[in-house]
């Protein structure tokens, strides 16, 4: 498959040879022929884990914005009003999954989506498994919180690897409502992490 255009992807935020672009050649690997499979498994695990399974939840009058979609976002699996995924990659092949499922994809990073949508444009902004992998994670967090009234986290947190504890969740988020949260540990492709799932609203 070719992974390989729009090729100014690399060039995004003007990052190239950065330990995150460096991370998100590895991302883009992740996506490729090869790890096709491991990364559907590790998309099961995370519907799995946040319960955001098609008969769980009723999202069929919400917009929902998936910030560091991946390639295989939830919202294919999800039906919604609007939903917009947003990652700086592109996904090749997997792109038209989203054009399919007349998904809007937006080429960017959650750090500056304020200045692409407008405050509250969303009634949810999705963060599944991404915030370890930003670069600005206070940054990001605080753009999805402007976005929409509710925000979902997910995050497995591959302890050892990225620097971000499950604790930051709870500090950024302290002037909102928590409705959800759920803590623990997972085994997972080959590694033991921890994971931080909650919903909050304002
Ligand atoms: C582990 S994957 C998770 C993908 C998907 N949310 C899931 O749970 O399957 C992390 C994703 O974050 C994206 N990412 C990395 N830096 C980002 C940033 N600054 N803004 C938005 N997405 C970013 C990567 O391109 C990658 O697709």
């Amino acid at each position: 498959m070719n992974l390989s255009e729009p090729q100014d992807e690399d060039d995004l935020m003007c990052k190239k040879n950065t330990p995150w672009h460096e991370a998100q050649v590895f991302e883009r690997g992740w996506y490729s022929h090869d790890s096709q499979r491991a990364a559907k498994r590790h998309n099961a695990l995370v519907a799995e884990l946040v319960g955001l399974t098609c008969a769980h939840l009723d999202l069929s009058r919400s917009s929902v914005l998936d910030v560091g979609a991946g390639g295989f976002s939830l919202l294919q699996r999800v039906k919604t009003r609007r939903g917009v995924a947003v990652d700086p990659l592109f996904f090749g092949e997997l792109e038209k999954n989203y054009a399919d499922a007349k998904i809007q994809r937006v080429f960017a990073c959650a750090e500056e989506l304020t200045s692409l949508f407008y405050f509250s444009e969303f009634d949810e902004v999705w963060l599944f498994d991404v915030v370890q992998h930003v670069i600005d994670p206070a940054r990001a967090v605080h753009a999805a919180s402007c976005l929409a009234r509710r925000v979902r986290i997910f995050e497995w947190l591959h302890t050892g690897l990225h620097k971000l504890k499950a604790k930051f969740f709870t500090t950024r988020f302290m002037r909102w409502e928590k409705k959800v949260e759920a803590t623990g540990r997972v085994n997972h492709l080959g590694f033991t992490g921890e994971y931080f799932f909650a919903v909050y609203e304002r």
